[in-house]
């Protein structure tokens, strides 16, 4: 249930019926203020100013027509011309009973489902994962499971960056370890490997000229090459797995498709632009000029698709994979999880596939950017030496200290129980710090911050579903068994009821805008709401009647599952205990 929708729609109509034109919005929006009613309506001041009319007087005939249904209790003119707008008590009480019986909380799937290919993770296979691409995973993942939750289909493309010149040198070194028969051992520590090659690159007489044709081989099909290729890519793969498994991500190997399986559509692509008259010639290379993203001196932008030596660009691919994803997925919708610095490629590479024909514009075309990963000391995120993090090692450290604090926390927890615990916190703890920033800005990583139990973070809201949870325990009730009308008397319950029934509304408002850290707010909020409803309203206090109880014990349940859900589409576990 979206009740922004559902008012907006209210309100348009009797906007409609005012006599009011249809391209003016009502301009619905949950209310920020106590006292102000739920929502507000706040289309009326610029209708009246197209009508030039009184906003005030419009805003009553509004009312007027206003068909509040069951769902609104009153509407109310504040102001220049607000409509503040209270819901019924007995329409949220119903709703929640509803959703108290639904496995998806009332949240129905959406009526007219997209096909939304989802690009991210995306490493380079040639170099060590690094955190930039620990963003991706965890934004793009996010995104992944709360679209295929509202019922539109997900398609995963993990675009990995497993093809280019740098696998000469890796192949070059390969090979060398697997005449030594130490190649094993070398690929078991990719990052040792990728450095011992990279030396023997700079330093070592003519190999630098043997990487050059392991290029020359690889991209002619040389069937020995390739295999060598495959070997390589098939370990990095499970080195990236690891990391997806540990961070409790849902990619697959199925959903591996990387840059080299446009290998053979490059030079066919760059003909075609050639012969549409989108690409030309320049220098000997082949450039499209974007005249739609030209300069303020009105230089068009070129975008590279060939090189002047004849070799292929990170562009190339990214059109390929564009035409691709339309032609052969069918997206209605595409989204690349990928850096900011990227920006300016992605633009180029939307415009001259639009241009080009690949996508008309019934599909959308949606860069999801994300700033960069700072150290506490407010310079990208590199360890002590200057290193790039690995991934692994960070997530071993998130989990280790997580254990800790829960074995400080809970000294009588078993050795195992503790294990699992910091497990779950620790890895909720990484994943919730990026996914509650908003995404486009830059981050510092700082370990006490993420792993408070107190503010916005993973540990707080995992701390706040174990103990309602506990509720239960104590009331000796299985949540499955309650029934009976909700009782929303005191504002807090009443605030409650409200924050619950919204649940609905920031899926749908996250799943247009791709923002996850607004789901994080609202997770946040909600379990603020449940902590001054529990201050304020006795649950299992002797003398409590037995309705009231009942009553409260649905809405900690909806609680709960409300957190459980919500941490799960953001790939976060819950716990029975902490
Ligand atoms: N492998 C690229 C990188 O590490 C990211 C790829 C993002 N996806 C894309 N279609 N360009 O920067």
């Amino acid at each position: 249930m979206n009740i922004r929708q559902l008012l907006s729609d209210k309100v348009q109509a009797a906007m409609l019926a005012a006599g009011i034109p249809a391209d003016c919005g009502p301009v619905v929006a949950q209310a920020r203020k106590a006292g102000f009613g739920d929502y507000q309506a706040n289309g009326a001041m610029a209708a009246a100013k197209r009508m030039g009319t009184n906003p005030r007087e419009l805003a009553s005939q509004i009312v007027a027509k206003l068909d509040g249904g069951e769902m609104i209790e009153k509407a109310e003119i504040a102001g220049p011309g607000f409509i503040n707008i209270h819901l019924s008590e007995k329409w949220l009480a119903d709703n929640l009973a509803e959703a108290g019986n639904d496995p998806r909380l009332n949240i129905a799937p959406v009526e007219s489902p997209q096909t939304v290919v989802i690009d991210y993770s995306a490493p380079n296979l040639a170099k060590e994962m690094h955190v930039g691409h620990l963003r991706s995973t965890i934004i793009g993942d996010a995104l992944a499971r709360l679209l295929e939750f509202q019922g539109h289909k997900v398609i995963r493309q993990n675009h990995m960056g497993d093809w280019g010149t740098q696998f000469g040198m890796l192949l070059a070194h390969l090979s060398d370890k697997l005449e030594n028969n130490d190649a094993e051992v070398a690929l078991a520590d990719l990052e040792t490997f990728y450095r011992e090659a990279k030396i023997r690159f700079d330093e070592e007489e003519g190999f630098a000229d043997r990487a050059r044709e392991y290029v020359v081989k690889l991209q002619g099909g040389d069937p020995k090459c390739l295999e060598l290729w495959q070997q390589f890519i098939d370990i990095s793969i499970s080195h990236s797995e690891e990391i997806y498994d540990k961070l409790n991500v849902t990619l697959t190997r199925s959903d591996v498709y990387g840059e080299s399986q446009y290998n053979d559509d490059l030079p066919v692509l760059v003909q075609e632009l050639l012969e549409k008259g989108i690409a030309v010639k320049n220098q000997g290379a082949v450039v499209v000029f974007l005249e739609e993203m030209a300069d303020k001196e009105g230089n068009p932008s070129p975008m590279i698709i060939q090189k002047r030596g004849g070799g292929y660009l990170y562009a190339t691919t990214d059109l390929a994979a564009i035409r691709y994803r339309v032609n052969k997925l069918h997206a209605d919708r595409i989204l690349i999880v990928v850096d900011a610095r990227q920006s300016l490629h992605l633009q180029q590479a939307f415009t001259a596939a639009r241009k080009a024909g690949f996508v008309d514009d019934s599909v959308t075309l949606e860069h999801c950017a994300f700033g960069t990963m700072m150290g506490d000391d407010g310079k990208p995120f590199k360890t002590r030496t200057g290193g790039t993090v690995k991934l692994a090692a960070l997530l071993d450290e998130a989990i280790e200290r997580a254990q800790k604090l829960v074995a400080d926390k809970n000294p009588e927890l078993g050795e195992e129980e503790c294990a699992e615990i910091g497990r779950a916190v620790g890895i909720g703890a990484v994943k919730y710090a990026d996914l509650s920033k908003t995404r486009t800005n830059d981050y510092v990583f700082n370990w006490d911050a993420m792993l408070s139990f107190e503010g916005n973070t993973a540990p707080y809201l995992q701390y706040a579903y174990t103990r309602v949870r506990s509720i239960f325990r104590r009331a000796g009730t299985n949540p499955g068994e309650l029934s009976g009308d909700m009782i929303l008397e005191t504002p807090e319950e009443r605030a409650l009821a409200i924050k619950l029934s919204q649940f609905g509304e920031v899926l749908d408002q996250v799943a247009r805008d791709t923002y996850p850290h607004v789901l994080c707010s609202y997770l946040y909020d909600l379990a603020s709401a449940y902590m001054a409803f529990y201050e304020a309203c006795p649950v299992l206090k002797e003398g409590v009647p037995e309705a009231q109880r009942n009553s409260r014990l649905q809405l900690c349940n909806l609680v709960a599952r409300t957190i459980a859900c919500g941490l799960d589409l953001l790939g976060i576990e819950v716990l029975e205990k902490m």
